[in-house]
């Protein structure tokens, strides 16, 4: 049960959501917003179903992330309808609403049919959802301006929100230090898993999203998707990027661990942690975030020349040759919310020398964002720098010896407050 703390909050939430819904339809022309949980479509050619997470307007306001074939019918000035899907089956267990105070702000159904519910006297009905769900309910499908207005309302957490992303990250955190120490006594990456399974209460098919365990050189591929179940005979390095699901809402944190007698790859996270937290202290409203991704890079740099991986180069330059895009690949980081890449970050393309950044907007108080520098040694992206013509500053024999530690990435979830920043992630660390 959680706090009444939370549960006041979520009350509150409620009725600013409302605002802000209605707001939105009327800006847009709708007396009535029919919003579709999801389902989990059944795999072709079998009788089985992929996992099921939830669409996240639904989980925006209910936070219910099992519940298929639910509905969610917003009206102005009237009580969210909430419609839940029970069905009379005895091959599965019906859902289980549980009777918490906010279920006061909505009129609830219980329905024995997956159709939506009944729209009244809704003239300018939208409904939004997967398409497929949705082919059989009258009213304008999914329309482009509502639905990036309805994102928007996304972007400025309530302080309910911030409540449960910061137990999310508590949680996760308990995961991560039981994540390290089964590393460090030896365990492979499924062990490694399961220790994180086990500390935070979470079947993988709940988490946020696959968690990424690397050990040794696993840790350089970004989102490594596999488990070996057998320890390396010598455990290097470990990655693990995994969060967990708390009400909805997702940490996403990543901490990398160095093995015993790893000297130089221990020093270089170090580095990279002193870096990650001067770059989380740079949050704070009106700081453009793509500035601090640009700040990435020149650390970088100056991790790379410090550490002898790179020489001879100013670390303007080495930013300016696309020499740190070798060694860090990806964006610093996201919106975080009901969904892990929370949505409305990118309002245009990322720029040319940020192709993957997911997030190009000034900051502002109540967003919530990730701050996730990475140092890793691929293969892919090193070769061709090693063998182009800038190969002669780079230090060819260091990276053989520390490319079987793969990488490291360090991952915090930052909110941005009026005057600066909260650190969730540090904060559930002590
Ligand atoms: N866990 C995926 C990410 O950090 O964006
Ligand atoms: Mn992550
Ligand atoms: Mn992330």
């Amino acid at each position: 049960m959680p706090n009444t703390r939370i549960l006041s909050l979520q009350a509150e939430h409620v009725g600013i959501l409302q605002g802000r819904y209605e707001r939105v339809l009327e800006t847009h022309g709708y007396d009535g917003l029919l919003i579709s949980s999801g389902a989990a479509p059944t795999r072709y050619g079998d009788d089985q179903s992929w996992h099921f997470q939830g669409f996240g307007p639904f989980l925006h306001w209910t936070g219910l992330t099992g519940f298929e074939h639910a509905w969610l019918l917003i009206r102005p000035g009237r009580k969210p309808l909430l419609s839940v899907y029970q069905p009379v089956d005895f091959w599965h267990a019906s859902v289980e609403l549980a009777q918490e105070p906010w279920l006061a702000a909505f009129e609830l159904l219980y329905s024995e049919s997956r159709s939506a519910p009944e729209s009244g006297d809704i003239s300018q009905l939208a409904v939004i959802g997967d398409p497929p769900l949705l082919a059989e309910v009258p009213g304008e499908h999914n329309p482009g301006a509502l639905c990036g207005a309805l994102d928007e309302t996304r972007v400025h957490k309530t302080n309910y929100e911030i409540a449960c992303l910061a137990q999310a990250n508590k949680l996760a955190m308990a995961g991560h230090h039981a994540a390290q120490d089964a590393f460090l006594a030896g365990a492979s990456e499924f062990e490694i898993n399961l220790a994180f399974q086990r500390a935070t209460l979470q079947r993988e098919a709940d988490a946020p999203y696959h968690s990424i365990i690397g050990v040794n050189e696993h840790a350089g591929t970004l989102h490594y998707q596999y488990y070996d179940t057998t320890a390396p005979t010598k455990p290097r390095s470990l990655l693990i990027d995994a969060g967990v699901r708390y009400r909805g809402y997702c940490s996403d944190i990543t901490r990398t661990t160095a093995g015993a007698g790893e000297g130089r790859f221990g020093a270089l996270v170090q580095g990279l942690e002193q870096l990650q937290r001067r770059l989380g202290s740079m949050v704070a409203p009106g700081v453009d975030y793509v500035d601090i991704h640009r700040k990435t890079h020149l650390g970088i740099a100056a991790l790379l020349s410090a550490a002898e991986l790179v020489s001879g180069l100013s670390d303007d330059d080495m930013v300016s040759e696309g020499i740190t895009r070798a060694f860090f690949p990806h964006g610093i980081g996201h919106f975080l919310g009901v969904q892990v890449h929370d949505v409305a970050g990118k309002p245009e393309l990322s720029p040319a020398d940020a192709p993957f950044l997911r997030l190009m907007r000034t900051l502002e108080s109540g967003m919530v964002v990730t701050i996730e520098p990475g140092l890793y040694f691929i293969p892919s992206l090193l070769e061709p720098l090693l063998s182009g013509p800038l190969g002669h500053h780079v230090n060819r024999p260091l990276i053989n010896e520390l490319k079987g530690c793969g990488g490291i990435r360090i991952e915090d979830n930052v909110v941005v407050t009026g005057t600066g920043r909260r650190n969730l992630t540090r904060e559930a660390e002590v």
